[in-house]
């Protein structure tokens, strides 16, 4: 018990490790954000926090895997607007974002940026668009399979651009990345939480970030509007969630643990310098969660229609 005679709230929870798990490859956006609040979040909750690398198609593995882990709290996803795109995208996903899954808070936004080989031949993002216009056949665009992020900001630029490409899955965008660098693949679209690093040493060429304003930590990067693409706007936002059934006061202490997380200074900084940050603290209930991701349901499956994209 607390030590002091009386049983901590939440009956004792953690009393075992808790896993995250990251529908998508290690190395990548999605694991750099929850390694980064995995820490101060188990300081908090006193448990250790294990990260679990759950990858395939899109992230829809790892969050089927978790709709059917047991509610005990033991189990928690960390996904992003893929857990809002792919209702859209697979017909028998094995899942509802909204019945199967409890919201707990939103984490952060993450802009996008479009990256490329560093010898690609376009140097402005007009350029790419002429560019993969006149070479649809022969130009490759690499993402982390039909519904995640880098999939459907590769998904916006080619209805922007009026061409499709030809597109190269990954398990996620960490390895996608490599071979961005090792030239084995032209172009993709990628959060600045993988890409910064490689950016500022000048092993991928960048075009743009996807956001209203460009990002402090990648300063000389122009936004989409202001190089010629203004409707290629998107921001990649993530939350954590249990499944459907976890107990209110285990939602709660993990609620009140993220919130932590995205207090720490430490948490703070390693953002900053990956151009994002910790949502407002009023983000992180679990309510506020739920919220958005009904309103980007709604959204992507209106934008996903349009473009008349199926997974299957
Ligand atoms: C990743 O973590 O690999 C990315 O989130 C994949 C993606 O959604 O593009």
């Amino acid at each position: 018990n607390g030590g002091n005679g009386t049983a901590p709230a939440g009956g004792g929870y953690p009393d075992k490790n808790i896993t995250f798990v990251v529908p998508f490859s290690a190395g990548g956006p999605t694991d750099t954000v929850t390694r980064m609040i995995a820490e101060p979040m188990a300081a908090k909750l006193g448990g250790k926090i294990v990260v679990q690398n759950v990858e395939g198609a899109g992230g829809t593995v790892g969050a089927g895997e978790v709709a059917r882990a047991q509610p005990d709290g033991y189990t928690v996803l960390m996904h992003h607007i893929g857990m809002s795109t792919a209702p859209a995208l697979y017909q028998n996903l094995g899942y509802k974002p909204l019945e199967d899954f409890q919201t707990v808070g939103l984490v952060t936004e993450v802009p996008m940026t479009i990256v490329a080989r560093k010898d690609f031949e376009p140097k402005t993002l007009q350029e790419l668009v002429t560019y993969v216009k006149a070479n649809a056949s022969k130009v490759t665009l690499a993402n982390a399979g039909i519904g995640a992020a880098s999939h459907l900001c590769g998904l916006l630029f080619q209805t922007a651009a009026g061409v499709k490409l030809q597109e190269v899955p990954y398990e996620g965008t960490g390895p996608a990345l490599t071979d961005l660098v090792g030239g084995q693949v032209d172009f993709m679209c990628d959060q600045t939480t993988n890409t910064s690093g490689q950016i500022s040493a000048g092993e991928v060429k960048a075009y743009a970030v996807t956001t209203p304003e460009r990002v402090k930590s990648l300063p000389d990067l122009p936004t989409t509007t202001e190089a010629g693409l203004p409707q290629l706007k998107v921001s990649v936002w993530h939350g954590l969630y249990v499944p459907k059934g976890t107990p209110q006061d285990v939602v709660q202490k993990l609620s009140e643990a993220l919130k932590v997380a995205l207090a720490d200074q430490k948490v703070i900084d390693q953002m900053a310098k990956l151009g994002t940050a910790p949502v407002k603290a009023a983000d992180a209930t679990p309510e506020a969660h739920r919220a958005r991701l009904q309103e980007q349901i709604t959204t992507w499956g209106k934008v996903i229609a349009d473009a008349g994209v199926k997974a299957g």
